[in-house]
């Protein structure tokens, strides 16, 4: 990338960045937990981040884990570019990969996902899609996501999505902007409750856990036994 290329991608990357914290609250501890748990599995080896977008967790894995090696996948190629440019410090240490992750997965120690399987709109496909990653990973190995989850219970889904736009409000967004917000989501993007999300770590063989959770925003692991 050109020099004014390579500037105009870094103003784009911070852009990205504060965008995100001001939709989802408690979003750098997110990414810390898929980081300590990570780590808690293997200090090293082979990691798969799914739908990587402009690279922020990869960023902090390479950063904390040395010893690991990280390929990001994701379909957007204008992503990718900004991931690339991100992450150009850690050299070979990151892959980029433009596929989509209903494609085979190569082995790994572990796979990841920030605020990306959101996009799997139904239950069916999302155990499928975890049968594939558990299929993938190495025994020992961790899948960790980090996403938005929805009791399905009317009065909790409604109490998660009024903790939600309270976050959306306290960093600046008006409150009918917030609410406007969700109905634009929720044209691409499908929230399950954390019971039908560890339901579906289990239905793939993985032993489930939920170690953090700041409502809506949840991190989940399954172990691969
Ligand atoms: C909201 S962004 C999240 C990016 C990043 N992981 C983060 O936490 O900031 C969702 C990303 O998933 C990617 N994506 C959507 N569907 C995908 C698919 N089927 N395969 C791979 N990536 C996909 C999008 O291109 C986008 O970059």
């Amino acid at each position: 990338v050109s020099h004014s290329v390579a500037k105009h991608l870094r103003i784009e990357i911070d852009s990205y960045d504060h965008t995100i914290r001001t939709f989802i609250g408690g979003y750098d501890e997110m990414l810390d937990q898929v980081v300590a748990a990570v780590r808690a599995s293997r200090e090293s080896g082979h990691v798969i981040e799914l739908g990587a977008g402009t690279g922020a967790l990869s960023a902090r894995l390479l950063e904390a884990l040395p010893g690991v090696t990280v390929e990001l996948w994701d379909v957007d190629p204008e992503m990718m570019g900004k991931a690339a440019e991100r992450l150009l410090p850690f050299g070979d240490r990151a892959r980029f990969v433009e596929r989509s992750f209903f494609e085979a997965l190569p082995p790994a120690d572990a796979i990841v996902a920030s605020l990306a399987l959101h996009h799997v709109r139904t239950l069916a496909d999302k155990v499928g899609l975890y049968r594939a990653i558990g299929d993938a990973l190495r025994p020992g190995g961790v899948f960790v996501n980090a996403d938005i989850t929805i009791p399905d219970d009317p009065a909790l889904g409604r109490a998660s999505y009024r903790a939600w736009a309270a976050h959306l409000v306290e960093s600046g967004i008006a409150p009918a902007r917030a609410w406007e917000h969700f109905a634009e989501w929720s044209l691409e993007d499908r929230y399950f409750s954390l019971d039908d999300e560890l339901g579906a770590i289990e239905s793939a063989g993985l032993l489930a856990t939920c170690p953090w959770r700041r409502d809506p925003a949840t991190v989940t692991v399954g172990t691969r036994r």
